[in-house]
């Protein structure tokens, strides 16, 4: 028995590794609410066209949802052989209502039907994770308000520059996380446009109007040309492309957790819930979590380039490579959304060892700039002032002081220029306190940047 979706022209049936091979429904059935409400909408506006009867199209919506709940209870049987999540649906309402729903194809392929159910699905995923990324961004807000005053190194290099606070370094994070959030918002412009009326490739010849599914699926408007409609994949390789970028971010977020929940920084405890032991070392407690996000950009990078690679040198309009653009795709979606949540959940939990990040901003010369800037202000060339504290530092070094230990005549030696009032400069409070502008690490401006940060939320 040849394929009853189109086995027309064929005098054998496909052979049972080729059907396995070509089949799509194992990946993509998890389209099906979209593909349901997809029919639904062409139902409706093949009868507005005159197309189908009312009562048709009654049947057909009917059986759909029928199809829909047996899904849902794990009652539909999905076959390899009706090879995609269309064609299963398509088969199981034929079966349910009988001829009427063979009419349902009516001027659709699969190919405009295909990239509508993707664009539908993945605008749905976008919802969640630009509400997952505000959760998360939420988290760091607070996390910055309590840690306003926390003093910490900043590093360059990952050498000690100079003091910042903790709770301006988590709003840097949480910066990059807004410029994810804009990304994924802008591709989403681009996601939600209806390919549906393109048809196989060239639009069809019934009376269609496309205003009328376009409004039923919430698209903003009908794609322009049909042969774009159905060949156009650059909105699920301009969300891997964001969903890589928040991924590079999510990983330099998780380096610098590993790096300050080990012993050597001791900066960050990070809940026992968020890490898992050793099976052979007793003392172990492993910041699983962000090694994991951190390790999980690879697949997203991996399944940006999947999609770039094939689209490459495809010639208008559908071809079967297309069926390939859904793993990637899923896959990213599965793995931005779990990194997400862990971090949603996970950031609002860290707690700071204050103590241990005062110590090590104390250590490492990390107020030179500010004694620089003193100099300055009392009227010197700041690369003559560069030049002193350069001396200092090295006395510094060899005399294991910092800057702040040393008394008035030691840092006099190397300009006369200082006073008594050089201490206020070289305390950790006085240098983050001083930097005291947009922008700044100031715990004043923290705050207010926190504040901003609300309120760029609330707008959402
Ligand atoms: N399963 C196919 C896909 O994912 C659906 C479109 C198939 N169209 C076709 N002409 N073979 O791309």
């Amino acid at each position: 028995k040849t394929n009853q979706q189109w086995g027309g022209r064929f005098n054998e049936p496909t052979d049972a590794f080729v059907a396995r091979f070509t089949a799509s429904v194992e990946f993509d059935q998890r389209m099906y609410r979209q593909d349901i409400q997809g029919s639904v909408a062409h139902a409706t506006m093949l009868t507005e066209a005159g197309v189908l009867t009312v009562a048709e199209r009654d049947m057909i919506i009917q059986g759909l949802a029928d199809i829909r709940a047996d899904i849902e209870a794990g009652r539909f049987e999905w076959s390899i052989a009706l090879e995609d999540v269309h064609m299963n649906i398509e088969a199981a309402l034929t079966e349910k209502i009988g001829i009427t729903g063979k009419k349902l194809h009516t001027g659709r392929s699969r190919n405009d039907q295909v990239a509508t159910d993707i664009r539908l699905y993945l605008r749905d995923e976008i919802d969640l994770i630009l509400l997952e990324i505000t959760r998360l961004q939420q988290g760091l807000l607070g996390l910055a308000e309590q840690e306003a005053d926390t003093i910490m190194p900043g590093f360059t290099h990952l050498q000690t520059a100079q003091p910042v606070t903790f709770g301006h370094h988590l709003m840097a994070w949480f910066e990059m996380l807004s410029r994810d959030y804009d990304r994924f918002l802008d591709t989403r412009k681009r996601v939600n446009i209806m390919p549906l009326g393109a048809a196989a490739l060239a639009g069809t010849t019934y009376p269609i109007q496309r205003d009328i599914t376009c409004k039923l699926l919430g698209f903003d408007t009908p794609a322009e040309n049909s042969l774009d409609a159905v060949s156009d994949r650059d909105f699920a390789i301009e969300f891997c492309a964001a969903s890589s970028i928040l991924l590079m971010h999510m990983t330099r977020m998780s380096e610098e957790l590993v790096l300050w929940t080990s012993a050597q920084f001791n900066f960050i405890n990070l809940p026992d819930r968020f890490c898992t032991g050793s099976s052979i070392m007793p003392q172990k407690k492993n910041p699983d979590v962000p090694e994991l996000v951190r390790g999980k950009s690879g697949r997203v990078y991996g399944h940006l380039f999947s999609l770039l690679t094939l689209m490459k040198s495809q010639p208008l309009a559908y071809n079967k490579d297309n069926q390939e653009d859904k793993e990637p795709l899923f896959d990213t979606i599965d793995t931005v959304k779990g990194c997400l949540r862990a971090y949603a959940d996970m950031v609002p939990a860290l707690e700071s060892r204050k103590e241990y990040m005062r110590e090590a901003a104390l250590r490492g010369f990390s107020t030179a700039t500010d004694l620089a800037d003193y100099l300055v202000r009392k009227g010197m060339p700041f690369r003559d002032a560069h030049e002193v504290v350069g001396k200092s530092v090295a006395y510094g070094i060899e005399t294991g002081k910092d800057l702040g230990e040393m008394s008035l005549a030691e840092l006099q030696k190397f300009s006369d220029t200082i006073g008594d009032d050089i201490f206020d400069v070289l305390t950790l409070e006085g240098s983050v306190a001083a930097r005291n502008h947009i922008g700044g690490t100031a715990p004043d401006q923290v705050r207010a940047a926190v504040k901003r940060g609300q309120e760029k939320l609330t707008q959402r």
